[in-house]
């Protein structure tokens, strides 16, 4: 473990603005989980995220923003992606939209595509960094491609080694990943899951929007991903032998091996902001798999089975 984890105050997030200006890679918290940084004006820079990484090139890239203003000079915001951003921002929304004609961010974070994804964070640290740079920041989950998202500058430190700069803002306080929202001009689909639920969207616009789309070229869309190292075994009523157990709600089965509980009392909320966390917990060699109890689909829990699907697809 020789990434090199720094306390986020001032200071640091000025260092961390300056590895960004010289084209390297940093890692920062967000209200969802940490992100892996790079100037995203910058082919240089984007490409080695993709090296660290190791994410398949035809994967793009969420480029965040500090402000409307920014967001506006690189992708076309119409009238439904305005009012999502307005609702929305800053805040764990993604849209993505067309790229605009004068878009200056590198193609490699639209992977060939003609669209951008844009987020604008609320996280403090987040928002700190963005001010101190002054550019956008692409940044995907501080992860390498197809494991579990990090929750906290622990996890991004035993997963990525070779990452020089690791700013530590404490544990993300939602859990999962950003909505992925994609807009074009007055259609709406949901690419991603998230705790901004199609709900809340649709009360937003006040219009219904469309699920998934028919070519969505990678996302975390990809059937197997957010995987832990060992099989994952999904709406299991207890642990078997040599299994680990994930919990939720007071139902929970006592005795058996170890158990986690995401939420005893139940909370969705509550069990997405530990579902990375205990997944790494879990993840561990002494057991042959993890088995998850149910969580029901509704609210949250739509973006909470939607992970563990992925994590536990071989
Ligand atoms: O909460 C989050 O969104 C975190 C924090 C760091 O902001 N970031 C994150 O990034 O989860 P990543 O790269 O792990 O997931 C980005 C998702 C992927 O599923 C990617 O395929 C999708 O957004 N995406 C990015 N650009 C896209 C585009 N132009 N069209 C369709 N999907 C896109
Ligand atoms: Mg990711």
């Amino acid at each position: 473990m020789s990434a090199i984890i720094h306390a986020a105050n001032d200071a640091s997030v000025d260092d961390a603005a300056l590895q960004l200006k010289e084209g390297k890679l940093v890692a920062f918290p967000t209200e969802t989980v940490y992100g892996l940084g790079a100037d995203a004006l910058s082919d240089q820079a984007v490409a080695s995220i993709y090296a660290m990484k190791e994410r398949p090139s035809f994967n793009p890239l969420i480029v965040h923003v500090r402000d409307q203003y920014l967001a506006e000079s690189l992708g076309e915001f119409s009238l439904e992606a305005k009012k999502l951003a307005a609702h929305f921002w800053p805040g764990p929304l993604t849209l993505v939209v067309k790229r605009s004609k004068n878009c200056r961010a590198s193609r490699l974070v639209s992977a060939g595509l003609d669209t951008i994804a844009l987020r604008m964070p609320r996280h403090p640290i987040a928002q700190a960094l963005l001010e101190r740079f002054g550019g956008p920041i692409a940044a995907p989950s501080a992860n390498p491609s197809g494991k579990l998202s990090p929750t906290r500058a622990e996890h991004v430190a035993a997963h990525l080694p070779e990452l020089g700069y690791i700013l530590d803002g404490g544990a993300c306080e939602i859990g999962i990943e950003s909505t992925v929202l994609a807009v074009d001009g007055d259609r709406v689909r949901l690419l991603r899951p998230g705790s901004i639920t199609r709900e809340m969207v649709e009360e937003a616009l006040d219009q219904w929007i469309e699920v998934g789309g028919e070519s969505i070229q990678a996302p975390g869309m990809l059937a197997s991903h957010y995987a832990p190292s060992r099989p994952v075994r999904l709406q299991a009523a207890a642990a078997g032998a040599n299994e680990a157990l994930l919990a939720f709600g007071n139902h929970a089965p006592q005795g058996a091996g170890i158990t986690l509980n995401l939420s005893p009392k139940g909370d969705l909320e509550e069990a997405a902001t530990n579902l990375f966390a205990m997944l790494h917990a879990l993840d561990d060699p002494r057991y042959q798999a993890i088995a998850v109890m149910p969580i029901p689909e509704e609210g949250v829990g739509v973006a909470l089975n939607d992970r563990l699907r992925r994590a536990a697809h071989p």
